[in-house]
């Protein structure tokens, strides 16, 4: 048995997870709303807040896994502890180097004191591998588009610890994109999710945004960014509550653009490659209509679709713990002298 506990604090939210042979016991994430009023993420009090909440975080992890665990059992077991766990893992890259080096400083800590070997985990190879935490997962090879608040990535995953990038954005990513976006909308950070809500009710054909003509399967954003800066500029001239009029039918549209950006690229991903089991990951893809566009391409073009569980799509320590299981069956272990980096490929 190989019981995991893994450790995610690359930006804003503290997360601690246990997983026993690849399934998840637990998974809790502390949010930093602190950031709110700031309309974005401010490193030095991300670093704080991580260091406050990592030790009630772990705690609430190992005894939620506790529970999961007596509860999957039907004998008497003895209660399930932190000296029960083979290995620490931790988010090592990409993210903030202030919240990568609480989490990585207090798994080291831990390895130390435990004497359990260390797993060091990039943070964009865990968003692809939450796709095997469901019980119904992609086999390999699978197609994963992963798009989050710094990263938008179409990668081959040709087994757990082999994946290969072939296309990503040569500009923004695309939360940036509908986080940008909602600040010209005068939403509150982040707006990811908040255009999601608007869009809902809105017309997505209301108003019509640039798509760019990058070749390959590159994507870029700012095209849209600035399409959607002028066009406000513009109607604004004439209107100047344009935005709080049509507030529904603007986000239904720039969420329309953007995902058509990202489906098409991924059809020709399908069309390229030929592998037709298709995921999505990271923390856009817990937009309803991404989710729904990827189902309604699945049934269109005969493509086997997966989309993470919510809690699995935006940072999350439980992707890190499924990513360590891999790495643990491997032997790929890290020594105490390792160090968190804000930038990293794989
Ligand atoms: O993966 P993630 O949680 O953190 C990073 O690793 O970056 O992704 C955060 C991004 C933000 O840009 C946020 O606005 C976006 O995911 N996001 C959404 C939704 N939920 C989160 N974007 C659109 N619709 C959503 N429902
Ligand atoms: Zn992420």
């Amino acid at each position: 048995m190989a019981v995991i506990l893994a450790i995610e604090s690359s930006c804003d939210e503290t997360s601690a997870s246990v997983c026993v042979d690849g399934a998840i016991l637990s998974n809790i994430i502390a949010n930093q709303t602190v950031h709110e009023q700031y309309g974005g993420v401010v490193p030095e009090l991300a670093s704080r807040a991580h260091i406050q909440n990592i030790v009630p975080v772990v705690d609430a992890a190992i005894k939620k896994a506790n529970e999961t665990y007596s509860a999957r059992l039907t004998t008497h077991h003895s209660p399930f502890t932190i000296h029960d766990i083979d290995a620490i893992a931790f988010t090592q890259s990409p993210g903030l180097i202030g919240s990568l080096l609480v989490g990585a400083q207090f798994a080291k800590s831990l390895s130390l004191a435990l004497d359990k070997p260390l797993i060091a985990v990039h943070h964009m190879q865990a968003h692809v591998l939450a796709n095997l935490i469901p019980v119904a997962k992609p086999t390999f090879p699978f197609l994963c588009l992963t798009v989050s608040g710094g990263h938008t990535q179409i990668v081959v995953a040709h087994s757990p610890l082999r994946l290969e990038i072939i296309g990503e954005t040569i500009d923004d990513a695309a939360g940036e994109a509908f986080d940008k976006s909602a600040k010209m909308l005068n939403l509150p950070y982040p707006g990811g999710p908040l255009i999601d809500k608007h869009a809902k009710q809105g017309d997505p054909k209301a108003f019509k945004f640039a798509e760019p003509k990058i070749p390959g399967l590159d994507f870029s954003f700012s095209g849209l960014k600035t399409s959607v800066l002028y066009f406000l500029r513009d109607e604004k001239l004439k209107d100047e509550n344009f935005i709080e009029k049509n507030i529904d039918d603007l986000c239904a549209s720039v969420q329309y653009t953007i995902i058509n950006i990202l489906m098409k690229k991924l059809k020709k991903a399908v069309d390229v490659t030929g592998i037709k089991q298709v995921c999505v990951a990271g923390g856009v893809s817990a937009n309803s209509g991404l989710r729904d566009a990827l189902k309604a391409y699945g049934e269109k073009y005969k493509w086997q679709t997966f989309i993470p569980p919510f809690e699995y799509c935006t940072d999350n320590a439980a992707m890190i713990a499924i990513t360590a299981y891999y790495k643990f069956l491997a032997k790929e272990f890290t020594g105490l002298d390792t160090s968190p980096t804000a930038r990293a490929s794989w």
